[in-house]
């Protein structure tokens, strides 16, 4: 390997422990090659500046602030903005007779920008007939690579916590608030959630679960249309009203995997309530 090439491996290396592991451009962009475009720097001193022929050679400078690449092809349409973006997906998602329908409307879809930074729809994994249904926030990059949800770390942990009440994953049906990863796995915001909110309630409804379980606190907040946090949310049983089915469904929150493996002492809390949802399992017969 020369010593450009360890120099790019290195950088790589640093972008993705930074999590920066997705491009956003549809072509690779040279930043270096880039004309410098900053403004001459202020003398703050007052000193003059360095003529010409005293000034050092110049050395290919890199840009401060990153440029942003030049515009390339549009390859998408743009996503329309905010409520009619919400309109439109629920138009589109209304449009959906059965889960399979659904997933090809939102494979067409083109509301969320996200679609077009990840490699993957995830739609949803397990067992369309299963009583319960798990929504998790949004994929991963394992998720992502997959086309799956809950397929990383957190989905190891997940099949483990429903192997403690006996669950296995096609005994149950998994999917997200987000259908795509988010860049970096970063935060999704708040227009990128109301925007797919219209898909997963149709999801839900062409799902009719018997229990509903939101996995974490922008899951359970988003389905039940409340800023309470997490902590106060989950391992309760409360009957979420879904417009399109016929009476609610018995709906609960718990903690989020990933947060379980950040935080192991919260899986005490975590068990209670898979318990609670064993109980409701077994009344149901
Ligand atoms: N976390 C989620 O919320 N969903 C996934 O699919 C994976 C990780």
């Amino acid at each position: 390997m020369s010593a450009l090439d360890a120099k790019a491996a290195a950088l790589l290396r640093w972008y993705g422990e930074m999590g920066v592991d997705a491009s956003v451009g549809a072509s690779p962009c040279d930043l270096t090659a880039l004309p410098d475009t900053r403004a001459p720097a202020s003398q703050p001193t007052g000193r003059p500046q360095p003529s010409a022929t005293q000034a050092e050679p110049a050395r290919p400078q890199p840009p401060r602030e990153t440029p942003r690449p030049a515009p390339t092809r549009a390859t998408a349409p743009l996503p329309l903005g905010g409520d009619a973006a919400i309109v439109d997906a629920r138009t589109v998602a209304d449009r959906a007779a059965n889960l399979m329908q659904l997933r090809e409307l939102l494979q067409r879809f083109d509301g969320c920008a996200l679609k077009h930074t990840a490699t993957n729809l995830v739609f949803a994994d397990g067992n369309p007939d299963a009583r319960i249904m798990l929504v998790g926030e949004a994929p991963g990059a394992d998720e992502d690579r997959q086309g799956l949800p809950f397929v990383g770390r957190s989905g190891r942990l997940l099949d483990r916590m429903l192997a403690g009440i006996g669950l296995v994953r096609q005994g149950v049906y998994i999917t997200n608030i987000l259908p795509w990863r988010a860049p970096g796995n970063r935060q999704p915001t708040a227009g990128e959630i109301a925007v797919c909110l219209p898909f997963l309630e149709r999801h839900i409804v062409l799902k009719a679960p018997s229990l509903l379980i939101l996995c974490g606190g922008t899951s359970a907040k988003s389905v039940l249309g409340t800023t309470e946090g997490i902590t106060r949310l989950r391992g309760r049983w409360r009957d979420h009203p879904v417009p399109g089915l016929a009476t609610p469904v018995p709906t609960m929150a718990i903690y989020h995997p990933a947060y379980l493996l950040r935080q192991p002492a919260m899986k005490r809390d975590a068990w209670r309530d898979l318990l609670r949802i064993k109980e409701r399992l077994d009344q149901q017969g």
